[in-house]
């Protein structure tokens, strides 16, 4: 089976760093060209170190590049349930490379063009990183097939009550790319709230030996006991399930809608605006919004994709 050209971008972050285990795990279904880091979850010399830390922890060449350190207009807001690192307590042996030192509007656009019109976009933090390339090469939209992004909420969000946390940290930029004409998928907290952490599926990985597993073992102990520390007795995955949707589409159903992004509201910021009615005519379904998930089938690939890295 050909494989599916993936550019992933990360604020990694307890969630994105399980998932791009899960990609990198993925690779007979998916052809990473390239890997790019924002700041979000923690400040970008964080999410950028801890990408290219656990790219070459586990052993993998793959370019990973810098990307922005700031929204595109607002300041910074960072989370707080990722720990100081963006790793919480889990020490990674230092990156035994350099970052690809591309701009990061250079190196989506030339990923893009080696792959003109299949290239498939991940972005799982802050949109930012693909606003900037949008703006520089405006011909970017036409050669990308679809943007898959963890973010947005058709109802009730984890950073205000409006607005999902990567949307609300760069609500321009999620802005453009809802606009860009590009086919999109917005993979929000309507489900990846559904999908909790359930500790049989941590028992299963104990149960194995390989790095990968290992790693999201430690990961995922840090992300339940961070959230008990909040008073929740759940941690969720978002971002896993965001990249599982490339390789097992049917893990999800998705209605499609004409969605806006609020960038000036003061309660609303952030928030991503369903045209649930069809009230505006004029305004084509833009997003594939994700409004059900298979829950059981979700942890069950992602037990399974660990256990295939057992030699
Ligand atoms: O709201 C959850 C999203 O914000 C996830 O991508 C998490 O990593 C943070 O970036
Ligand atoms: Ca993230």
């Amino acid at each position: 089976m050909n494989r599916i050209p993936v550019h992933l971008d990360f604020d990694t972050g307890i969630d994105d760093a399980i998932a791009l285990l899960c990609a990198l795990l993925s690779q007979d279904k998916v052809d990473i060209r390239s890997i790019s880091a924002v700041a979000g979850n923690v400040p970008l010399e964080l999410t950028a170190k801890n990408t290219l830390d656990i790219v070459c922890a586990m052993g993998q060449d793959i370019p990973v590049i810098k990307g922005a350190d700031k929204p595109l207009r607002r300041p910074l807001h960072c989370a707080i349930s990722h720990g100081k690192s963006g790793l919480g307590d889990v020490v990674i042996p230092p990156a035994d490379r350099e970052f690809d030192n591309r701009t990061i509007e250079d190196a989506i656009y030339e990923t893009a063009c080696d792959a003109p019109g299949e290239l498939v976009y991940l972005g799982v933090g802050p949109q930012t990183n693909l606003a900037l390339a949008l703006k520089k090469y405006p011909d970017l939209k036409d050669k990308i097939k679809r943007v898959v992004i963890m973010g947005g909420c058709l109802i009730g969000g984890n950073m205000t009550q409006a607005s999902e946390f990567n949307a609300y940290v760069d609500p321009d930029a999620l802005r453009i790319v809802v606009n860009a004409g590009i086919p999109m998928t917005m993979v929000g907290l309507d489900v990846t709230l559904k999908t909790e952490l359930p500790l049989w599926v941590i028992e299963e990985l104990k149960k194995l030996s390989n790095p990968y597993a290992k790693l999201a073992v430690r990961i995922m102990d840090f992300s339940l006991w961070r959230n008990k520390e909040f008073g929740f007795d759940v941690a969720n995955i978002h971002d896993a399930l965001a990249f599982c949707t490339i390789v097992y589409p049917e893990v999800i159903q998705t209605k499609a809608y004409y969605v806006d992004v609020e960038t000036e509201g003061e309660i609303t910021r952030g928030m991503t605006v369903a045209d649930f009615r069809n009230v505006c005519p004029d305004k084509k379904p833009n997003v594939d919004c994700a409004v059900e998930v298979d829950v059981d089938g979700f942890w069950n690939w992602m037990v399974n994709l660990f256990r295939s890295a057992e030699k």
